[in-house]
């Protein structure tokens, strides 16, 4: 090709790329256009309440500045991700690729995380994650376009095995769904409690998201341990919580979860869920001005209760809004923007949180037990948990 015809070819494709937009200035582009946020969360199956809640959390953030993100309009995008790995990175490619999402907000399920932690990235696309707790996303496979405002899999258990011993059940069976979330608040489970001197008698598990769980309750009736310990969450907890009571053994084995187990299932579990004790990092009944404030705008806008589902998207809208205002609307200046997400302090309905080098929040763990259809707090069971970030490099 000659140099005249090179020229002219090349100011063909930029008055077609200019008629487009594809070359306004970026920071045009960024004042001018909407801001595009994915959400690609459970809105079917066992999570779907937990994917709404978390919607509904992000969207309050939000609509306390008027609806906006650093001055800009926000436009969104969403998609059903039915806690189905298969489908994980095809729904993040959709957000990512046909919709052009700026920010991609999910997920839910650590399996699909794992597809949107890859798109996220191959394609450098800022991905908060409101929930999934899969340790590599802030371990081994930490990012700098990846954040975290809810916990590693392991955190909440961390905190669970010395109040136990303290009650005295020193031998205890765990249960949980077979996949990343179980196994790794196991992790957690096992480390606190074997340190505080109790021993797992058992470890039973079942394929997510089942629910027949009658074999493994006769097979726990069988083993009398001193408690049983457990992760379960969504659709499937409150029917956990059920099985149990009905089976008889809330009367004599304690029933101990990570706090996810009477998270948004209160009403569902009625009086099965009397008296369970879990530890997590949030609970309905804390008492500060900056929780019941929240309680009370999340239950007028929303005409529902908030559960730590909630908390946690609202969380994310306000992280995502701290770095939006600092670097005035222009997501493309990551440098900065991750910079005041890094730095940034939440003012949450849980407490006061920091985002670690990994990006994971440092948090406080409250014990709790359900009295009445509340997580009522009985103490902190861990101050200022942080995960322990293993092999991740930033920072
Ligand atoms: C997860 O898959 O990481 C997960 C799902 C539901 C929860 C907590 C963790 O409540």
């Amino acid at each position: 090709m000659t140099t005249r015809r090179l020229v002219i070819t090349r100011s063909a494709a930029v008055i077609g790329a200019a008629s487009t937009g594809l070359l306004l200035p970026e920071l045009a582009r960024a004042q001018s256009d909407k801001v595009r946020v994915g959400f690609m969360l459970p809105y079917t199956g066992t999570f779907a309440q937990l994917g709404v809640a978390i919607e509904n959390g992000f969207r309050m953030a939000l609509n306390e500045q008027g609806g906006k993100l650093g001055g800009r309009e926000v436009e969104f995008f969403k998609v059903d991700d039915e806690s189905n790995p298969a489908k994980g990175i095809e729904n993040a490619t959709r957000l990512v690729q046909r919709d052009k999402v700026d920010v991609l907000v999910g997920t839910v399920h650590s399996g699909v995380q794992m597809g949107i932690h890859k798109v996220a990235r191959d394609t450098g696309v800022l991905n908060l994650i409101p929930n999934a707790g899969v340790h590599v996303a802030t371990r081994q496979q930490c990012s700098p376009n990846v954040f975290r405002t809810s916990f590693s899999n392991s955190q909440p258990t961390l905190a669970l095995g010395k109040p136990m011993m303290e009650r005295g059940h020193k031998k205890a069976v765990w249960i949980t769904w077979n996949y990343a979330a179980g196994d790794e608040a196991f992790e957690g489970f096992e480390k606190s409690y074997t340190e505080a001197g109790g021993t797992i008698i058992k470890k039973l598990g079942l394929p997510f998201p089942n629910v027949e769980f009658q074999a493994l309750l006769t097979e726990i009736a069988s083993l009398k341990p001193d408690a049983v310990a457990c992760f379960f969450a969504g659709g499937g907890a409150a029917k956990f919580l059920r099985d149990y009571h009905a089976a008889g053994l809330s009367k004599s084995i304690q029933l101990y979860g990570s706090g996810f187990l009477t998270e948004g299932v209160l009403e569902a579990a009625g009086e099965a869920a009397n008296g369970v004790l879990t530890t997590m990092h949030y609970s309905d009944s804390l008492d500060t001005p900056r929780n019941k404030q929240f309680r009370l705008e999340y239950a007028k806008t929303f005409k529902l209760q908030p559960d730590v589902y909630a908390v946690q998207g609202y969380d994310t809208g306000l992280l995502l809004v701290k770095g939006a205002n600092a670097v005035k609307g222009d997501l493309s200046n990551k440098k900065a923007l991750y910079a005041a997400m890094e730095g940034a302090e939440i003012d949450s309905p849980r407490g006061k949180w920091t985002m670690s080098k990994a990006h994971n929040p440092i948090q406080d763990m409250y014990l709790r037990r359900v009295e009445n259809k509340e997580n009522k707090v009985i103490g902190i069971a861990a101050k200022a948990v942080a995960d322990p970030a293993t092999g991740c490099r930033m920072g």
